[in-house]
Protein backbone atom coordinates (compact mmCIF):
# COMPACT_ATOMS: atom_id res chain seq x y z
CA UNK A 1 0.00 0.00 0.00
CA UNK A 2 1.13 4.15 -0.74
CA UNK A 3 1.71 5.84 2.58
CA UNK A 4 1.98 9.53 2.34
CA UNK A 5 5.05 10.99 1.00
CA UNK A 6 5.43 8.27 -1.41
CA UNK A 7 5.50 9.35 -4.76
CA UNK A 8 1.87 9.01 -7.12
CA UNK A 9 2.95 10.25 -10.26
CA UNK A 10 3.04 8.02 -13.32
CA UNK A 11 6.01 9.04 -14.70
CA UNK A 12 9.15 7.13 -12.71
CA UNK A 13 7.69 3.92 -13.75
CA UNK A 14 6.84 4.81 -17.17
CA UNK A 15 10.81 6.05 -17.70
CA UNK A 16 12.06 3.30 -16.51
CA UNK A 17 9.59 0.61 -18.86
CA UNK A 18 10.16 3.33 -22.12
CA UNK A 19 14.06 4.28 -20.98
CA UNK A 20 13.83 5.60 -24.39
CA UNK A 21 17.26 4.98 -27.02
CA UNK A 22 16.96 6.66 -30.49
CA UNK A 23 19.81 4.51 -31.50
CA UNK A 24 18.26 1.02 -30.57
CA UNK A 25 16.97 -1.10 -33.18
CA UNK A 26 13.15 -0.54 -32.45
CA UNK A 27 13.54 3.19 -32.55
CA UNK A 28 15.52 2.77 -35.95
CA UNK A 29 13.10 -0.26 -37.52
CA UNK A 30 9.55 0.78 -35.83
CA UNK A 31 9.22 3.61 -33.64
CA UNK A 32 5.83 5.02 -34.77
CA UNK A 33 3.58 2.58 -32.41
CA UNK A 34 6.05 3.32 -29.44
CA UNK A 35 6.38 7.31 -30.19
CA UNK A 36 2.39 7.30 -30.48
CA UNK A 37 2.20 5.49 -26.74
CA UNK A 38 5.04 8.17 -25.35
CA UNK A 39 2.83 11.13 -26.71
CA UNK A 40 -0.56 9.28 -25.14
CA UNK A 41 1.02 8.32 -21.85
CA UNK A 42 4.79 10.13 -20.73
CA UNK A 43 5.31 12.67 -23.86
CA UNK A 44 8.27 14.20 -21.85
CA UNK A 45 10.24 10.80 -20.48
CA UNK A 46 13.83 10.04 -18.90
CA UNK A 47 16.15 7.76 -20.19
CA UNK A 48 19.30 6.54 -18.58
CA UNK A 49 20.92 5.59 -21.76
CA UNK A 50 24.33 8.04 -22.72
CA UNK A 51 24.63 9.66 -19.54
CA UNK A 52 20.33 10.35 -19.21
CA UNK A 53 18.35 12.78 -21.48
CA UNK A 54 14.78 13.75 -21.68
CA UNK A 55 12.89 13.26 -24.66
CA UNK A 56 9.97 14.90 -25.90
CA UNK A 57 7.68 13.62 -28.79
CA UNK A 58 4.45 15.63 -28.55
CA UNK A 59 3.95 18.15 -32.09
CA UNK A 60 3.42 21.35 -29.33
CA UNK A 61 6.38 20.76 -27.03
CA UNK A 62 9.14 20.02 -29.85
CA UNK A 63 7.58 23.61 -31.65
CA UNK A 64 8.05 25.26 -28.25
CA UNK A 65 11.12 23.57 -27.19
CA UNK A 66 12.94 24.00 -30.74
CA UNK A 67 11.95 28.30 -30.44
CA UNK A 68 12.99 28.45 -27.13
CA UNK A 69 16.67 28.69 -27.59
CA UNK A 70 17.49 30.33 -24.58
CA UNK A 71 16.04 28.20 -22.60
CA UNK A 72 17.19 25.00 -24.74
CA UNK A 73 20.62 25.69 -25.95
CA UNK A 74 22.40 24.81 -29.02
CA UNK A 75 25.74 25.91 -27.70
CA UNK A 76 26.75 22.33 -26.21
CA UNK A 77 25.64 20.62 -29.24
CA UNK A 78 22.74 18.68 -31.41
CA UNK A 79 23.48 15.34 -30.98
CA UNK A 80 23.63 12.55 -28.28
CA UNK A 81 26.28 11.31 -27.45
CA UNK A 82 28.05 14.94 -28.89
CA UNK A 83 29.86 14.76 -31.88
CA UNK A 84 34.05 14.85 -31.31
CA UNK A 85 33.96 18.44 -32.94
CA UNK A 86 31.48 21.71 -33.49
CA UNK A 87 29.44 22.44 -36.10
CA UNK A 88 28.60 25.96 -37.41
CA UNK A 89 26.01 27.75 -37.14
CA UNK A 90 24.28 24.42 -35.47
CA UNK A 91 26.16 24.68 -32.52
CA UNK A 92 25.66 27.87 -31.44
CA UNK A 93 22.68 30.36 -30.19
CA UNK A 94 21.90 33.93 -31.27
CA UNK A 95 22.66 36.77 -31.51
CA UNK A 96 26.07 35.24 -33.43
CA UNK A 97 24.52 32.57 -35.05
CA UNK A 98 22.42 35.66 -36.59
CA UNK A 99 25.68 36.73 -38.96
CA UNK A 100 26.56 33.25 -40.27
CA UNK A 101 23.14 32.74 -41.35
CA UNK A 102 23.20 36.12 -43.31
CA UNK A 103 25.88 34.62 -44.91
CA UNK A 104 24.48 31.21 -45.81
CA UNK A 105 20.98 32.17 -46.49
CA UNK A 106 21.71 34.34 -49.66
CA UNK A 107 23.61 31.15 -51.98
CA UNK A 108 20.86 28.66 -51.03
CA UNK A 109 17.65 31.23 -51.58
CA UNK A 110 14.61 30.01 -54.03
CA UNK A 111 15.82 32.08 -56.58
CA UNK A 112 19.69 31.08 -56.32
CA UNK A 113 18.62 27.22 -56.13
CA UNK A 114 16.29 27.68 -59.12
CA UNK A 115 19.87 28.24 -61.35
CA UNK A 116 20.53 24.99 -60.97
CA UNK A 117 17.48 22.94 -61.91
CA UNK A 118 19.15 22.79 -65.65
CA UNK A 119 21.98 20.48 -64.43
CA UNK A 120 19.80 18.83 -61.65
CA UNK A 121 17.34 17.57 -64.20
CA UNK A 122 20.44 16.32 -66.52
CA UNK A 123 22.28 14.14 -63.44
CA UNK A 124 18.35 12.50 -62.47
CA UNK A 125 17.87 11.72 -65.62
CA UNK A 126 21.25 10.32 -66.29
CA UNK A 127 20.87 7.60 -63.04
CA UNK A 128 17.61 6.83 -63.96
CA UNK A 129 18.70 6.01 -67.54
CA UNK A 130 21.82 3.48 -65.91
CA UNK A 131 19.25 1.92 -63.81
CA UNK A 132 18.69 -2.04 -64.46
CA UNK A 133 15.38 -2.17 -64.45
CA UNK A 134 14.76 -5.71 -63.62
CA UNK A 135 16.14 -5.05 -60.30
CA UNK A 136 17.24 -1.92 -58.56
CA UNK A 137 18.03 -0.53 -54.78
CA UNK A 138 16.04 2.78 -55.40
CA UNK A 139 18.07 4.15 -52.66
CA UNK A 140 21.50 3.13 -53.53
CA UNK A 141 21.63 3.08 -57.14
CA UNK A 142 18.89 6.07 -57.94
CA UNK A 143 18.44 8.66 -54.83
CA UNK A 144 21.72 8.61 -53.38
CA UNK A 145 23.68 9.15 -56.78
CA UNK A 146 21.72 11.96 -57.98
CA UNK A 147 20.82 13.89 -54.52
CA UNK A 148 24.18 13.63 -52.99
CA UNK A 149 26.19 14.52 -56.28
CA UNK A 150 23.53 17.70 -55.91
CA UNK A 151 24.58 18.80 -52.77
CA UNK A 152 28.28 18.31 -53.54
CA UNK A 153 28.14 20.19 -56.33
CA UNK A 154 26.32 23.36 -54.84
CA UNK A 155 28.70 23.05 -51.64
CA UNK A 156 31.86 22.46 -54.17
CA UNK A 157 33.16 19.06 -53.94
CA UNK A 158 34.62 17.37 -56.88
CA UNK A 159 31.94 14.21 -57.70
CA UNK A 160 34.74 11.78 -57.14
CA UNK A 161 34.76 12.99 -53.61
CA UNK A 162 31.51 11.33 -52.81
CA UNK A 163 32.40 7.83 -51.42
CA UNK A 164 34.90 9.48 -48.62
CA UNK A 165 32.62 12.13 -47.75
CA UNK A 166 30.00 9.83 -47.57
CA UNK A 167 31.63 7.24 -45.26
CA UNK A 168 33.38 9.91 -42.81
CA UNK A 169 29.71 11.23 -42.51
CA UNK A 170 28.20 7.74 -41.85
CA UNK A 171 30.45 6.54 -39.37
CA UNK A 172 30.15 9.69 -37.53
CA UNK A 173 26.21 9.62 -37.97
CA UNK A 174 25.68 5.78 -36.45
CA UNK A 175 28.63 5.19 -34.19
CA UNK A 176 28.91 5.94 -31.00
CA UNK A 177 31.26 8.94 -31.73
CA UNK A 178 33.93 8.35 -28.89
CA UNK A 179 35.29 4.53 -30.60
CA UNK A 180 38.42 4.35 -32.46
CA UNK A 181 36.45 5.07 -35.74
CA UNK A 182 34.26 8.05 -35.30
CA UNK A 183 37.67 9.57 -33.69
CA UNK A 184 39.82 8.46 -36.89
CA UNK A 185 36.64 9.60 -39.56
CA UNK A 186 36.65 13.16 -38.01
CA UNK A 187 40.31 13.94 -37.88
CA UNK A 188 40.37 12.64 -41.45
CA UNK A 189 37.25 14.71 -42.66
CA UNK A 190 38.51 17.92 -40.65
CA UNK A 191 41.97 17.40 -42.36
CA UNK A 192 40.45 16.96 -45.66
CA UNK A 193 37.82 19.91 -45.07
CA UNK A 194 41.00 22.32 -44.39
CA UNK A 195 43.26 21.06 -47.44
CA UNK A 196 40.17 21.76 -49.66
CA UNK A 197 39.56 25.13 -47.58
CA UNK A 198 43.65 25.63 -48.04
CA UNK A 199 43.54 24.84 -51.97
CA UNK A 200 40.76 26.63 -52.62
CA UNK A 201 41.93 29.95 -51.03
CA UNK A 202 45.34 29.84 -53.83
CA UNK A 203 42.62 28.87 -56.83
CA UNK A 204 40.48 30.90 -58.57
CA UNK A 205 36.97 31.25 -57.15
CA UNK A 206 34.35 29.19 -58.38
CA UNK A 207 30.57 29.96 -58.12
CA UNK A 208 30.09 27.22 -54.78
CA UNK A 209 29.67 27.60 -51.06
CA UNK A 210 33.37 26.45 -50.10
CA UNK A 211 34.24 29.48 -52.39
CA UNK A 212 31.64 31.77 -50.49
CA UNK A 213 33.59 30.32 -46.84
CA UNK A 214 37.12 31.24 -48.68
CA UNK A 215 36.67 34.93 -48.07
CA UNK A 216 33.90 34.94 -46.28
CA UNK A 217 33.55 37.25 -43.22
CA UNK A 218 31.51 37.19 -39.73
CA UNK A 219 30.73 41.16 -38.29
CA UNK A 220 33.66 42.18 -40.23
CA UNK A 221 36.28 39.71 -39.65
CA UNK A 222 37.51 36.99 -41.78
CA UNK A 223 36.56 33.61 -40.55
CA UNK A 224 39.30 31.74 -39.22
CA UNK A 225 40.12 28.80 -40.72
CA UNK A 226 38.65 26.29 -38.29
CA UNK A 227 35.69 28.20 -38.07
CA UNK A 228 35.23 27.51 -42.11
CA UNK A 229 35.84 23.92 -41.57
CA UNK A 230 32.91 23.57 -39.13
CA UNK A 231 30.44 25.57 -41.14
CA UNK A 232 32.07 23.25 -44.55
CA UNK A 233 31.60 20.19 -42.18
CA UNK A 234 27.60 20.74 -41.28
CA UNK A 235 26.97 21.48 -44.76
CA UNK A 236 28.19 18.62 -45.90
CA UNK A 237 26.58 16.17 -43.39
CA UNK A 238 23.36 18.26 -44.35
CA UNK A 239 23.65 17.69 -48.16
CA UNK A 240 24.45 13.62 -47.60
CA UNK A 241 22.19 12.81 -45.07
CA UNK A 242 18.28 14.20 -45.27
CA UNK A 243 17.38 14.86 -48.51
CA UNK A 244 18.00 11.46 -49.95
CA UNK A 245 15.83 10.07 -47.10
CA UNK A 246 12.86 12.00 -47.91
CA UNK A 247 13.00 11.42 -52.02
CA UNK A 248 13.99 7.56 -51.20
CA UNK A 249 10.09 7.75 -49.03
CA UNK A 250 8.33 9.59 -51.92
CA UNK A 251 9.54 6.59 -54.34
CA UNK A 252 8.69 3.92 -51.87
CA UNK A 253 5.26 5.40 -51.33
CA UNK A 254 4.70 5.87 -55.27
CA UNK A 255 5.47 2.84 -55.85
CA UNK A 256 3.11 1.45 -53.28
CA UNK A 257 0.25 3.64 -54.26
CA UNK A 258 -0.25 4.01 -58.10
CA UNK A 259 -3.62 5.74 -57.28
CA UNK A 260 -1.56 8.70 -56.03
CA UNK A 261 1.37 8.23 -58.59
CA UNK A 262 -1.34 8.98 -61.31
CA UNK A 263 -2.79 11.67 -59.49
CA UNK A 264 1.04 13.97 -59.61
CA UNK A 265 1.03 12.80 -63.49
CA UNK A 266 -2.73 14.29 -63.76
CA UNK A 267 -2.18 17.31 -61.51
CA UNK A 268 1.55 18.42 -61.23
CA UNK A 269 0.35 21.33 -59.40
CA UNK A 270 0.42 18.78 -56.81
CA UNK A 271 3.89 19.15 -56.31
CA UNK A 272 3.67 22.26 -54.30
CA UNK A 273 1.83 20.40 -51.26
CA UNK A 274 3.04 16.78 -51.96
CA UNK A 275 6.90 17.50 -51.73
CA UNK A 276 6.36 19.04 -47.85
CA UNK A 277 4.21 15.93 -47.01
CA UNK A 278 6.81 13.80 -48.14
CA UNK A 279 9.67 15.93 -45.73
CA UNK A 280 6.76 15.53 -42.99
CA UNK A 281 6.29 11.70 -43.45
CA UNK A 282 9.80 11.12 -43.71
CA UNK A 283 11.15 13.98 -41.31
CA UNK A 284 14.91 12.64 -42.06
CA UNK A 285 16.44 14.30 -38.93
CA UNK A 286 14.12 12.21 -36.81
CA UNK A 287 16.13 13.89 -33.52
CA UNK A 288 17.87 16.65 -32.70
CA UNK A 289 19.42 17.64 -29.47
CA UNK A 290 19.69 20.94 -26.93
CA UNK A 291 21.04 21.40 -23.16
CA UNK A 292 19.20 22.97 -20.74
CA UNK A 293 20.65 26.46 -19.42
CA UNK A 294 17.99 27.27 -16.90
CA UNK A 295 15.65 25.23 -14.62
CA UNK A 296 12.56 24.90 -16.38
CA UNK A 297 9.22 22.85 -15.60
CA UNK A 298 8.16 21.66 -18.92
CA UNK A 299 4.88 18.97 -19.17
CA UNK A 300 5.02 18.37 -15.72
CA UNK A 301 9.11 17.43 -15.16
CA UNK A 302 11.38 18.98 -13.95
CA UNK A 303 14.56 20.11 -16.18
CA UNK A 304 17.90 21.08 -14.75
CA UNK A 305 20.27 23.24 -15.92
CA UNK A 306 22.77 21.07 -17.98
CA UNK A 307 20.34 18.56 -18.88
CA UNK A 308 20.48 17.33 -22.47
CA UNK A 309 17.05 16.90 -24.13
CA UNK A 310 16.35 14.98 -27.26
CA UNK A 311 13.62 16.43 -29.75
CA UNK A 312 11.22 13.93 -31.36
CA UNK A 313 11.41 15.81 -34.51
CA UNK A 314 9.65 12.69 -36.71
CA UNK A 315 7.57 11.96 -33.44
CA UNK A 316 6.12 15.79 -33.90
CA UNK A 317 5.42 15.17 -37.66
CA UNK A 318 3.60 11.88 -36.72
CA UNK A 319 1.06 13.72 -34.00
CA UNK A 320 -2.57 13.06 -34.32
CA UNK A 321 -3.61 15.99 -32.49
CA UNK A 322 -1.98 18.42 -35.43
CA UNK A 323 -2.16 15.68 -38.31
CA UNK A 324 -5.25 13.85 -39.37
CA UNK A 325 -4.27 10.44 -40.48
CA UNK A 326 -0.69 11.15 -39.48
CA UNK A 327 0.87 7.91 -40.67
CA UNK A 328 -0.44 8.67 -44.24
CA UNK A 329 1.09 10.66 -46.78
CA UNK A 330 -1.76 12.96 -47.81
CA UNK A 331 -0.32 14.93 -51.31
CA UNK A 332 -2.88 17.38 -50.88
CA UNK A 333 -1.99 17.90 -46.92
CA UNK A 334 -3.19 21.61 -46.48
CA UNK A 335 -2.09 23.32 -44.25
CA UNK A 336 0.69 21.45 -42.81
CA UNK A 337 2.70 22.99 -40.45
CA UNK A 338 5.51 20.17 -40.15
CA UNK A 339 8.51 20.54 -38.05
CA UNK A 340 10.55 18.20 -40.58
CA UNK A 341 12.94 21.32 -41.37
CA UNK A 342 12.89 22.41 -38.14
CA UNK A 343 11.61 25.65 -36.27
CA UNK A 344 13.18 29.03 -34.97
CA UNK A 345 16.66 29.89 -35.42
CA UNK A 346 18.35 26.78 -36.94
CA UNK A 347 15.46 26.40 -39.12
CA UNK A 348 17.17 24.05 -42.21
CA UNK A 349 19.42 26.66 -44.74
CA UNK A 350 19.51 24.08 -47.45
CA UNK A 351 15.04 23.80 -47.40
CA UNK A 352 14.55 25.24 -50.67
CA UNK A 353 17.75 23.32 -52.26
CA UNK A 354 16.30 20.09 -50.67
CA UNK A 355 12.84 20.51 -52.21
CA UNK A 356 14.22 21.23 -55.47
CA UNK A 357 16.08 18.09 -55.13
CA UNK A 358 13.52 16.35 -54.48
CA UNK A 359 10.88 17.30 -56.80
CA UNK A 360 13.48 16.81 -59.61
CA UNK A 361 14.31 13.82 -58.51
CA UNK A 362 10.51 12.39 -58.53
CA UNK A 363 9.41 14.32 -61.89
CA UNK A 364 12.64 13.22 -63.61
CA UNK A 365 12.38 8.85 -62.44
CA UNK A 366 8.09 9.19 -62.90
CA UNK A 367 8.97 10.50 -66.09
CA UNK A 368 11.35 7.71 -67.25
CA UNK A 369 9.45 4.30 -65.66
CA UNK A 370 5.89 3.21 -66.86
CA UNK A 371 6.16 1.43 -63.78
CA UNK A 372 7.71 0.37 -60.67
CA UNK A 373 7.12 -1.62 -57.56
CA UNK A 374 9.15 -2.93 -54.69
CA UNK A 375 9.95 -6.50 -54.89
CA UNK A 376 10.62 -7.03 -51.42
CA UNK A 377 9.58 -5.29 -48.83
CA UNK A 378 11.55 -7.01 -45.41
CA UNK A 379 14.59 -5.83 -47.65
CA UNK A 380 13.68 -2.12 -47.11
CA UNK A 381 16.18 -0.64 -44.82
CA UNK A 382 16.46 2.24 -42.58
CA UNK A 383 20.14 3.05 -40.43
CA UNK A 384 20.15 5.60 -37.42
CA UNK A 385 21.70 7.95 -35.62
CA UNK A 386 19.65 10.92 -34.66
CA UNK A 387 18.46 11.07 -38.63
CA UNK A 388 16.82 8.07 -39.45
CA UNK A 389 18.31 7.24 -42.98
CA UNK A 390 16.45 5.28 -45.39
CA UNK A 391 19.12 3.56 -47.01
CA UNK A 392 17.82 0.19 -48.85
CA UNK A 393 14.59 -0.18 -50.86
CA UNK A 394 14.76 -2.94 -53.76
CA UNK A 395 12.62 -2.44 -56.79
CA UNK A 396 11.68 -3.08 -60.08
CA UNK A 397 10.04 -1.33 -62.99
CA UNK A 398 9.82 -1.00 -66.91
CA UNK A 399 10.64 1.51 -68.96
CA UNK A 400 8.17 4.03 -71.19
C1 LIG B 1 14.90 16.99 -46.70
C2 LIG B 1 16.09 17.50 -46.47
C3 LIG B 1 16.50 18.18 -45.20
C4 LIG B 1 15.93 18.10 -43.95
C5 LIG B 1 14.73 17.29 -43.50
C6 LIG B 1 16.73 18.96 -43.08
C7 LIG B 1 16.44 19.17 -41.74
C8 LIG B 1 17.07 20.11 -40.94
C9 LIG B 1 16.71 20.41 -39.58
C10 LIG B 1 15.61 19.73 -38.78
C11 LIG B 1 17.52 21.40 -39.15
C12 LIG B 1 17.50 22.08 -37.77
C13 LIG B 1 18.57 21.53 -36.86
C14 LIG B 1 18.51 22.11 -35.47
O1 LIG B 1 17.48 22.68 -35.08
O2 LIG B 1 19.50 21.96 -34.74
C15 LIG B 1 18.43 21.72 -40.24
C16 LIG B 1 19.42 22.66 -40.18
C17 LIG B 1 20.38 22.80 -41.16
N1 LIG B 1 20.38 22.21 -42.41
FE1 LIG B 1 19.01 20.95 -43.15
N2 LIG B 1 17.75 19.52 -43.80
C18 LIG B 1 17.65 19.08 -45.10
C19 LIG B 1 18.47 19.41 -46.17
C20 LIG B 1 19.60 20.18 -46.05
C21 LIG B 1 20.54 20.43 -47.12
C22 LIG B 1 20.41 19.91 -48.55
C23 LIG B 1 21.53 21.21 -46.59
C24 LIG B 1 22.78 21.76 -47.23
C25 LIG B 1 22.90 22.25 -48.40
C26 LIG B 1 21.19 21.48 -45.20
C27 LIG B 1 21.93 22.25 -44.34
C28 LIG B 1 21.53 22.60 -43.07
C29 LIG B 1 22.29 23.51 -42.21
C30 LIG B 1 23.60 24.20 -42.56
C31 LIG B 1 21.56 23.62 -41.02
C32 LIG B 1 21.93 24.43 -39.77
C33 LIG B 1 21.21 25.73 -39.76
C34 LIG B 1 21.46 26.51 -38.49
O3 LIG B 1 21.97 25.97 -37.51
O4 LIG B 1 21.13 27.69 -38.49
N3 LIG B 1 20.02 20.83 -44.91
N4 LIG B 1 18.13 20.92 -41.33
Amino acid sequence: LLVWGDDVSAEPALDELFNYDHRSSKAIVSPFDLWKQMRRECPVSHSDAYGGFWFTTRYDDVKSVLADWQNFSSAQGATIPNMPFRFLPQHMDPPLHRSYRALLNPPLSPREVRRFEGWMRELARKYVRELDVDGFDVCQDYVYQYAQRVALRVIGFDAGDIERLYHWTEVLAISDRQDESSLRASAELGQFLSDILVQRAAEERRDDLISLLVDAEIDGAPLTAEQAQSVLALLTFGGLHTTSTALATALVWLADHPEDRARLERDPSLYDTAIDEFVRFSSPVAHIARTMTADVEFEGRELKEGDKVLIGILSADRDETEFADPDIAQLDRSPNRHVGFGVGPHRCVGAHLARQTIQIGIEEFLQAMAKFSITDHHAIRFTGGEGRDLVNAPMKGTRR
